[in-house]
């Protein structure tokens, strides 16, 4: 019985646009080959930053390139969250959480509910204890929960931070991954641009090309610029070239829909499967995205998770990302329709 995984948050083989890529390469060794083999400017590829600014509406000097957006997390995390307070949402991405924790700081996971973090949670943590650092939060399809933040919370959240004095990050590599409903302004638009933006051409495009980006406020780009620079003294140009020629192509918008209708039909698998295998769990219902969220009040996951792959299935439990033991992440982005379905009667066999 081959294993069927809930638990790679990565996209579905036949979403990467291979054929479309390797052109894109080819063109743009062709076309700036002089330039993107060689040593370049560590905030990224000039054109491809020139492209991002204009869809956020932000001078290009504010526009800064890592190797995925996880590396600028990092860059930004070493300075300024070494030792000092960070507040987060309860349950996030796993990976932010063991950085700040390697990097000794103290994280402060805020509650969330069916609308994303509670501002009443984040006005309590701002009324008590040091000034944070930053607060970290996916505002939309999170992951791990699959859950939006409200408008209205939203507008909340930069109402407090204007308050506190308090920077924002925001990081959204999941937005445009939308299956129905409209987009929420962003905390970026919302808060005059004053929140750290980040995002990626991970979900939207392909993962491996490694290309993501942040929207700084000046000063902070010219900061994390020196980190960046004495890290890796240029960014992968190749991948960020080759992600210009692909959009310049005018193939980002179609591949996006692509994208989208091939996982959007994977969300609907795995929600009527639930429907039918497990009507008693409570599940997220996301809109986009790649993930999400169940909880059953008789099931601890860590006990759980032994006994679902010996049934053939796995999933990342909730504990990973600061969740309570009876949650559970289910990612539904890699595996097909068919592996869907039959992974959750797995799942409702075990639970
Ligand atoms: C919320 C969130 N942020 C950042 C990332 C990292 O993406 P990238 O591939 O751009 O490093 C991920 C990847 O899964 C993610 O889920």
């Amino acid at each position: 019985m081959a294993p069927i995984s809930f638990a790679r948050g990565v996209p579905a083989p036949e979403c990467l646009a291979v054929d479309d890529l390797a052109e894109s390469a080819r063109a743009a060794l062709e076309r700036d080959g002089h330039t993107i083999l060689s040593y370049g400017p560590s905030p990224g590829y000039l054109p491809l930053r020139e492209w991002i600014a204009a869809r956020h509406g932000v001078d290009v000097s504010r526009v800064f390139i890592t190797n995925g957006s996880l590396q600028g997390f990092v860059f930004l995390a070493q300075r300024l969250a070494a030792g000092k307070r960070v507040l987060v949402e309860r349950p996030t991405y796993d990976r932010p959480l063991k950085i700040l924790h390697e990097l000794g700081a103290d994280v402060v996971g805020l509650d969330c509910d069916e609308d994303g973090l509670d501002p009443d949670a984040l006005e309590a943590a701002l009324r008590g204890g040091e000034p944070p650092a930053f607060l970290y939060l996916i505002p939309t399809f999170q992951n791990p929960s699959g859950r939006t933040l409200s408008e209205e919370r939203r507008r909340r959240i930069i109402e407090l931070a204007r308050e506190h004095d308090l920077l924002v990050f925001e990081d959204d590599p999941y937005g445009l991954v939308r299956y129905e409903g409209e987009a929420l302004p962003s905390l970026l638009e919302l808060s005059d641009g004053t929140a750290i933006y980040s995002s990626s051409f991970s979900k939207t495009i392909a993962p491996g090309l490694r290309v993501g980006w942040f929207v700084f406020p000046e000063a902070l780009a010219r900061e994390i610029e020196a980190t960046a620079t004495s890290t890796y003294i240029t960014p992968v140009l190749l991948g960020q070239a080759t992600v210009h020629e692909f959009v310049s192509r005018g193939l980002f918008e179609p591949n996006l829909e692509r994208v989208v209708g091939l996982l959007r039909a994977r969300r609907d698998a795995m929600l009527a499967a639930l429907d039918r295998e497990l009507p008693n769990v409570r599940t997220t219902r996301p809109e986009g995205g790649y993930f999400l969220w169940l909880e059953s009040d008789d099931a601890d996951a860590a006990e759980l998770l032994p006994r679902a792959e010996a049934a053939g299935v796995t999933f990342v439990k909730g504990t990973d990302f600061g969740g309570e033991p009876e949650t559970l992440r289910l990612a539904f982005s890699f595996v097909s329709p068919d592996e869907i379905t039959e992974g959750v009667a797995r799942l409702a066999s075990v639970l």
